[in-house]
């Protein structure tokens, strides 16, 4: 049931690939709640073709930027403004990808080449998203930027291998330009941290089916779905959330917090050796 939270709201929301991309779940759900926003994704995911289908059933431009250049980025912001006819209030960074993971190299043979493309796209565009944001004083006071992240950036998780450094920096990123755009325009920026989904870059991850099980039978509600976190995502769009900042916040069903469940100790039940 929609809420009307973002009624007159406009937004950037980038990342959607496919109808299981967590950014796409977001647009949908951005939409119901009465907002207006540009969709944006690297050149070549657009060739695939399904973005178009999700700017047809929201009323969405496209903007193609590849999240790591910074003439991209000028460019996504002040066509937004000109399309959406002024300020955003929210953007959504929802782009992630290691070429160290996708090639399989292990974390002690990582390719730094490689591992430069994995920063510069799954941490420092972050950064450079905000900073032409700021220079082009492209955000309404009071806005909102969120991020989505992962665990791997506070606990290890073996086969995130370089996306774990990646996501720390983005966390990092965060706290750093959310304390500036704080004090500049009150705009507020958080990270969440969301439990393991089906969607492309989920499942390019090794072991990742494993991992998905383990974790929705460790967190005591389960793992959250990508529709539950683009609910949580429009939240932190609305201005019921003015005054969180600067956070990294777990949408995970508790697993975060949660040594060992029960149903995982069943799993690798012993015989009593006393
Ligand atoms: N799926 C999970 O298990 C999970 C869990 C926690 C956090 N996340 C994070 O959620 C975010 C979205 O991922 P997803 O799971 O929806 O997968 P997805 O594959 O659908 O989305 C990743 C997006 O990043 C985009 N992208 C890659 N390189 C880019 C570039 N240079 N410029 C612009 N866009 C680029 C891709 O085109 C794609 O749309 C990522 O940051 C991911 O790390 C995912």
């Amino acid at each position: 049931m929609p809420y009307g939270l973002l009624n007159g709201k406009r937004g950037i929301i980038s990342g959607a690939l496919n109808d299981q991309s967590i950014a796409w779940k977001i647009a949908l759900k951005a939409k119901e709640e009465g907002a207006t926003f540009t969709l944006t994704n690297a050149p070549i995911a657009m060739r695939m073709g399904a973005i178009r289908d999700l700017a047809e059933q929201t009323g969405a431009e496209i903007i193609p930027a590849d999240a790591t250049s910074t003439e991209d980025l000028d460019k996504l912001f002040t066509q937004s403004q000109e399309v959406l006819g002024g300020k955003v209030d929210f953007v959504l960074h929802s782009i992630g990808m290691s070429p160290n993971i996708r090639k399989g190299k292990a974390y002690t043979d990582l390719n730094y080449e490689w591992l430069k493309q994995t920063i510069d796209i799954s941490a420092v565009s972050f950064h450079k998203m905000m900073q032409s944001a700021y220079k082009l004083d492209a955000i309404s006071e009071w806005g909102s930027v969120v991020a989505l992240t992962y665990m791997a950036a506070q606990r290890t998780f073996p086969f995130y291998t370089d996306m774990a450094d990646a996501k720390a920096l983005l966390e990092s990123i965060a706290r750093s330009f959310g304390y500036r755009y704080g004090r500049y325009r009150h705009v507020r920026v958080n990270t969440v941290s969301q439990s393991p989904t089906p969607t492309t870059a989920g499942s390019g991850i090794g072991g990742f089916d494993r991992f998905f099980d383990f974790a929705d039978k460790t967190a005591p509600l389960g793992n959250a779905t990508a529709d539950q976190c683009a609910d949580y995502c429009i939240t932190l769009f609305s201005d019921l959330t003015r005054m969180v900042t600067m956070q990294n916040l777990f949408h995970d069903g508790g697993f975060s917090m949660t040594g060992i469940s029960e149903e995982v100790m069943e799993l690798i039940n012993r015989p009593n050796q006393d």
